[in-house]
């Protein structure tokens, strides 16, 4: 009896300790996060345990376990219908709001879910209520991607699927057969969504064909560039759940298949160090001490290394691609963007990723909406309903979909 009761507060100190993290009071819903945080840590220890056993890669294990905890087939109610079928060969899950009074045309948005390029699906519970919610809410279709993943595909993988469905869907024939405006057209996307959201807008700029088909992009959370991970908000939230900045740099590596040895390096921006060339003029479209305002930068110190390791650019020159860091596009590209919303919260390492994409888009004339939560944490506008609800979650959403519904 004593030595159980021993046993039993031991475990329970052991759970606590795994659990606990400390966290700042004015992130929202603290303990929750930690239950979520230590819930995803743990299953990232399980599967890098599968990985280590050789049993499985570690990103489609972790898959496995994100996707049982709820893949949904296609269904419909009065207000949506839903179905899955494929643009040109990449498979997308189709959200066709019918709201009464009828519309001859529809609005519109391509959707691109957030996962680090490895994992999620449109068709988990989180994003298919997203997209429900956004096809209810704004009578509109909503085109969500199901991309392929790590490490079945890599950059540039991503961006070449997101592209070509959104191609299939702009032809005038399938828009009629969606109902669709084709005048109101957006592409949105959370965190690596984002990412590739933000890399689609650049590419149809870039496409005389494809210019202006896109009246706004909607970006939350972006990943937007892998060159300095010491920013402010990089240094700030080092540790915060559910996205530690060493998780950050790994999902990064795995996007192009790179070599984990080189993740410590990165940390230290060892990657971009003076004696990089590659990376000179690539440096000021992200100095973030003239980009940020001073009440972001606070007492935060640039880190920026004299030597560092030139070897990493040279063997993933990708880095260095503004298709995968959209931030350091030059500003011909920029200024013939759409209409722009970036949505970034406090307790995220992505904050001034967004915060900066938003002061270079502004500074090239484009019309930028940068809606900040000051108790946001990254990930939050998935987590709308029990027992995963967040009442940042829950307003996030709103804000995002309010803006839809005044912008597009
Ligand atoms: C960064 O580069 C410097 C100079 O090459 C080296 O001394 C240092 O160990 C590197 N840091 C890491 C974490 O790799
Ligand atoms: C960044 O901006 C600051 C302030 O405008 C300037 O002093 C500094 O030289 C810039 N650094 C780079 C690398 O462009
Ligand atoms: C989450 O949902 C439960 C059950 O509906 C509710 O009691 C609780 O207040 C919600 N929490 C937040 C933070 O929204």
């Amino acid at each position: 009896m004593r030595s159980s009761c021993v046993l039993l507060t031991a475990l329970v100190a052991l759970a606590a300790y795994y659990i606990y993290i400390p966290l700042p009071s004015s992130v929202s819903d603290p303990w929750k996060l930690m239950l979520l945080d230590a819930t995803f840590r743990s299953a990232q220890q399980v599967s890098n345990l599968i990985h280590y056993l050789g049993l499985s890669h570690h990103l489609l294990a972790l898959n496995f376990i994100i996707i049982s905890f709820g893949k949904k087939s296609a269904w419909s109610s009065a207000q949506v219908k839903v179905t899955d079928t494929d643009f040109d060969g990449v498979e997308v899950r189709v959200f066709e709001g019918s709201a009464k009074p009828e519309v001859p045309l529809k609005r519109s948005v391509v959707y691109i879910h957030g996962g680090g390029w490895a994992l999620a699906s449109a068709k988990i519970r989180y994003y298919d209520e997203l997209c429900k919610a956004m096809a209810e809410e704004l009578n509109a279709v909503i085109v969500s991607i199901e991309y392929r993943l790590v490490p079945k595909v890599y950059f540039p993988e991503q961006i070449h699927d997101v592209i070509r469905a959104t191609k299939y869907f702009l032809q005038p024939e399938v828009l009629h057969k969606y109902s669709v405006d084709p005048g109101r057209i957006g592409v949105s996307g959370d965190s690596a969504g984002g990412n590739l959201a933000a890399a689609l807008g650049q590419q149809f700029n870039q496409d005389a064909n494809l210019k202006n088909k896109l009246k706004v992009q909607a970006l939350i959370y972006p990943v937007l560039q892998a060159l300095d991970f010491n920013t402010p908000s990089y240094q700030q939230n080092v540790n915060t759940p559910i996205l530690p900045r060493y998780v950050m740099v790994k999902y990064w590596v795995d996007y192009f298949n790179g070599n984990y040895d080189f993740v410590q390096a990165m940390i230290v921006n060892n990657h971009t160090s003076l004696d990089v060339e590659e990376a000179a003029a690539l440096r000021a479209h992200l100095n973030w001490t003239s980009l940020l305002p001073a009440s972001i930068t606070k007492n935060y110190k640039p880190v920026m290394q004299t030597t560092g390791n030139t070897r990493i650019v040279q063997e993933i020159p990708q880095l260095l691609d503004a298709r995968s860091a959209p931030l350091i596009a030059d500003q011909e590209v920029l200024q013939h963007l759409p209409k722009t919303y970036i949505l970034t919260c406090e307790h995220d390492v992505l904050r001034d990723d967004g915060i900066m994409y938003a002061k270079r888009l502004e500074s090239a004339g484009v019309e930028v909406t940068l809606d900040h939560f000051e108790d946001g944490f990254h990930g939050c506008m998935i987590f709308t309903s029990w027992p995963t609800n967040f009442s940042v979650g829950i307003r996030t959403r709103n804000s995002y979909i309010k803006w839809l519904d005044q912008n597009l």
